[in-house]
């Protein structure tokens, strides 16, 4: 290029967007063609001392450009890459000449353009992710500095978010480049700084990581996709991380206890057991055909329960897997009256099998009753669900579905004829007495049904066993003892 006149241009920063702009919109008036700039940045290049100094704007109308081109070269110029101002200018030159050349993606310096963009803004989220701010110690008023290593030059692009963000709060954000400092009201960019010049702890440390820990999902980790999203250059500046190794070693686990403790789905046979189940031909209106109302003619408890199986009183039956009927003694003195079957009870096909019931038998040995010398039923004798992903997640029962199932219930209890019925929490009182009652208030009463029968009132098991609280947790179930040994004293009475 020897003979050709030269122009040095000295930016002040890597970043000096407005120092490009300016120079480069004063070279294109003056038709300085691209290979004739050398793009400086501060004190840079003692070689070119000797080069031209830029030329003053030229008069005349400043050439026009498409109106995405100055925020993308914005965004392209925080590149590291050291070509990225004669790119940028090199297509402005361009663009003068050819309006619509960033249409052409397969053009190089079009697709270098691109390439330096999505870097920069994809380096500026990393950053707005993974900005820890840490307390200095004994700070008052109190100040938060964080560390941040940016593969690019995007501190100051970068700097209102946090602004908006962290508006209150006094902080500083170090990297080696560059450090961005907000005092409350003025935003100042800084020069580079050391690691060691930022905290490394500070007391909200353990809390955060406690939390982390408890949004964990170990079902969902993808450790590939964690790291393509969380790079490993940005562990050691967050808290959190240093808990990753650990709880990706614990995943299978812990993964392991979430699905013992989730509700099953339906095994795979539930459809054929359905369709063997509801083999009985119904008519339009969904009653199964030919005898009439099922087990209006019943006289024992089996044949109730048999009937109950073509039970069409209201839509639950459609995604059940089967009726559950009440179970025990046909003579039993008492009659222990739930909700409705759960997920367990559901594939099981028998009442108070899962978790309410193994807590109601453990109560009831203790109160001094013997299961199998009850009769145990439910006020609804289909499971009502929605569906969640394989899970089945329990829903109550409305008024209707109760009102419904109440012939059933009334049917069981014109066979058994016991001297009490127990009324396990509200579905069972509005079952049993076709009203509701508040529980919590009339527990541990008794309260007489117009046909004679005494209906104890109290909570049903599955309270207890959402108790949080251990200590609650353990006074509520101590209740319902207390409860079911006044059950116990007035059978016998
Ligand atoms: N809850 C009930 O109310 N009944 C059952 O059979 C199981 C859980």
């Amino acid at each position: 290029m020897s003979g050709v006149a030269r122009h040095a241009v000295r930016l002040s920063g890597p970043a000096d967007f407005d120092g490009w702009r300016n120079a480069a919109r004063r070279l294109l008036t003056n038709a300085v063609a691209p290979e004739r700039v050398v793009w400086l940045v501060g004190g840079e290049g003692d070689l070119f001392a000797g080069a031209h100094m830029l030329p003053p704007l030229a008069a005349g109308a400043a050439p026009t450009v498409p109106r995405a081109f100055p925020e993308r070269a914005a965004a392209a110029l925080c590149h590291r890459d050291p070509e990225r101002f004669a790119l940028l200018y090199r297509l402005l030159w361009r663009l003068s000449r050819e309006p619509g050349l960033l249409d052409i993606a397969s053009d190089a310096d079009v697709a270098r353009l691109a390439r330096l963009e999505k870097a920069v803004r994809r380096d500026g989220h990393k950053m707005r992710a993974f900005v820890r701010f840490r307390r200095l110690a004994e700070s008052d008023p109190p100040r938060h500095v964080a560390w941040f290593e940016p593969d690019h030059h995007i501190v100051e692009r970068n700097a209102p978010f946090f602004v908006r963000r962290f508006t209150g709060m006094r902080w500083t954000i170090l990297t080696p480049d560059a450090s961005a400092d907000w005092d409350g009201t003025r935003l100042t960019i800084g020069p580079g700084a050391r690691r060691e010049d930022a905290p490394c702890e500070d007391a909200a440390e353990a809390l955060w990581q406690t939390y982390f820990t408890s949004i964990f999902n170990p079902a969902r980790l993808k450790v590939k996709a964690m790291q393509a999203e969380m790079p490993k250059k940005y562990w050691r500046n967050l808290p959190e991380a240093r808990l990753i190794p650990e709880m990706i070693r614990g995943a299978g686990r812990a993964s392991d206890r979430m699905i013992e403790a989730m509700p099953s789905a339906p095994p795979a046979h539930h459809h054929s057991l359905q369709r063997r189940l509801w083999a009985a031909p119904a008519d339009a209106a969904g009653r199964p055909s030919g005898s009439g109302e099922p087990g209006a003619d019943a006289t024992t408890l089996d044949a109730l329960a048999h009937a109950a199986a073509d039970c069409r009183r209201c839509p639950l039956w459609r995604d059940a897997t089967q009726a559950v009927f009440g179970e025990g003694p046909g003579d039993a003195r008492l009659v222990f009256v739930g909700e409705q079957p759960g997920d367990q009870e559901d594939i099981a096909g028998k009442p108070f099998v899962g978790p309410a019931g193994r807590l109601f038998d453990s109560v009831l040995e203790e109160a001094g009753i013997e299961r199998r010398s009850v009769y145990v039923t439910n006020a609804v004798k289909h499971f009502k669900f929605t569906p969640r992903g394989k899970r089945r997640i329990h829903q109550k029962p409305n008024a209707g579905e109760v009102r419904a199932c109440r012939w059933w219930l009334d049917k069981e209890l014109g066979l058994v004829r016991p001297r009490l019925a127990v009324a396990l929490g509200a579905t069972a009182i509005q079952g049993l007495l076709g009203k509701a009652l508040p529980v919590t208030r009339m527990r541990g009463r008794t309260v007489q049904r117009d046909d004679g029968l005494a209906v104890f009132l109290t909570i049903h098991p599955s309270y207890v066993l959402r108790l949080r609280d251990e200590a609650e947790k353990a006074a509520e179930r101590a209740r319902f003892l207390d409860d079911l040994r006044a059950v116990r004293a007035a059978a016998a009475a």
